[in-house]
């Protein structure tokens, strides 16, 4: 198995291109299930969650080319890839395949909407909470379909003549959920209205590109947002948004290390308040022509407290990575975790590298140390995993950081991209 390994003490300089979004890419591949016609989507991510709903949406039926595309120098790998579904072959989605990645679950919603039908195992994905899928249950069935839990897997089945239009609320914001509402009542006879929606930017992205293949989707990136059902979707091209958390956590990289850092063809709007936080504990960050440049000189790292909140709050998704930057602040700081119960798996192995971290609830009270120490580190979910890896970038000595499969679900070429900054990192295969 694959680890990653790190010797620290190196500042960044230099240019790192930001990849597509994963969030964004995974529910416009599933999106392609919803016509007949050639979804094309460009700067897909080159990741292990993208070719795993490859193999997903292969067995439903879609066909997929990839016209791969090597950019700048070979330092990024945005991909070009065509999906067409003519027939839905299959209308069940296995436990094999959904229980490797939560978001396989989201296939539920087209499916339902062009076939009737789906039968979708309850999903897998980061140990990071319970993550139970109450909230897409109570959803479509507002939405008239019948839903029964059998044997670990959904079974819904729409009306005759198709699902119906209708008024929901999320009782709490779930992204996954919104993709799949917002997609399945594309197709639904009527308007949907949906209250409490996520305002992420990535269901933003979704709706402007179902909204491209002929949906009739408005008040995406508000909590309501509003769908009138159409009979049938053409295909579109979408170009995938820049990655908001790969763009924070190179940016905390450099905020970790010191340096001078490019992120190149990402968009500071994306992520506001985790750049705010970044730029209070020290970095100096400003927009260029062609993305974000981070810089930080000489003074250590402030610290700042933060919550995690639905965006446009502090992303969840980077407060794993945040934590990694304040263990070495010149003082204490609080992160408190509000969208996940379990997401602090990264604090005993933060701890290995030399860390002083406390847990009271869902707050963690972190007392920044001068100096970390390299040490040997498990990675135990994807965003857990990198977190350690900026830890160990500006630990003295080598960081070597086990289980990287979980890192390759999420980041593109990280070592890569990072030693072309004159970080120490490298892949070591056993
Ligand atoms: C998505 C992101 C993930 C991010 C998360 C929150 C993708 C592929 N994944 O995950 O990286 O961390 O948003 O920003 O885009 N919940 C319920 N019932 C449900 C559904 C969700 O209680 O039916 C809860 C979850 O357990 C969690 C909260 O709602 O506590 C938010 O989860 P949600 O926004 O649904 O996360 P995902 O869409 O799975």
């Amino acid at each position: 198995m694959d680890r990653i390994r790190i010797v620290g003490g190196n500042q960044l300089n230099g240019v790192i291109p930001i990849s597509g979004a994963k969030n964004a890419a995974l529910p416009l591949m599933i999106a392609s299930l919803l016509t007949d016609d050639t979804l094309t989507l460009e700067n897909v991510p080159h990741l292990a969650d993208v070719e795993q709903l490859i193999r997903i949406l292969g067995n439903h039926g879609v066909d997929i080319s990839v016209n791969g595309r090597r950019e700048r120098q070979g330092e990024s790998y945005a991909r070009t890839i065509h999906f067409t579904c003519r027939n839905i072959v299959d209308t069940t989605a296995p436990y094999e395949l959904v229980s490797k990645m939560r978001a396989s679950f989201w296939v539920i919603g087209p499916l339902l909407a062009r076939e009737g039908k789906a039968r979708v195992s309850l999903p897998g994905g980061c140990a990071i909470g319970t993550r139970p899928v109450d909230l897409f249950i109570e959803g479509l069935q507002a939405l008239s379909a019948n839903i029964e839990i059998d044997g670990g897997y959904v079974n819904a089945t729409a009306p005759e003549g198709g699902l119906v239009g209708a008024r929901y609320t999320f009782p709490k914001v779930s992204v996954g959920a919104t993709h799949v509402l917002m997609m399945a009542a594309t197709l639904a006879n009527g308007t949907t209205v949906l209250g409490n929606a996520a305002r992420e930017p990535e269901v933003v992205d979704l709706a402007n590109c179902l909204n491209a293949m002929g949906a009739k989707i408005t008040g995406q990136g508000t909590a309501t947002i509003t769908i009138e059902g159409v009979r049938s979707l053409s295909g579109a091209r979408h170009r995938v948004l820049p990655d908001r958390i790969e763009t924070g956590t190179y940016a905390m990289a450099v905020a970790m290390t010191g340096g001078d850092v490019i992120l190149e063809d990402t968009d500071m709007a994306l992520l506001d308040t985790a750049l705010e936080a970044i730029r209070r504990a020290g970095a100096e960050i400003t927009e260029t022509n062609s993305g974000i440049r981070v810089v930080r000189n000489g003074a250590g790292i402030k610290p700042v407290d933060i919550v995690t909140d639905p965006f446009p709050g502090f992303p969840t998704d980077l407060q794993a990575q945040f934590m990694g930057l304040m263990t070495m602040a010149k003082g204490t700081s609080h992160i408190t975790e509000t969208i996940f119960e379990n997401r602090f798996m990264h604090v005993q192995e933060l701890a290995r590298l030399g860390a002083k971290i406390s847990l009271s609830g869902q707050t963690a009270k972190i007392e920044g140390v001068s100096r970390l120490k390299g040490a040997p580190v498990m990675a135990t979910d994807l965003r857990a995993s990198v977190s350690l890896v900026i830890a160990g970038l500006a630990a003295e000595g080598e960081t070597m950081v086990s289980r990287v499969y979980h890192l390759d679900r999420g980041f593109e070429r990280l070592e890569e991209k990072l030693t072309r900054c004159g970080a120490h990192v490298e892949r070591v295969s056993d």
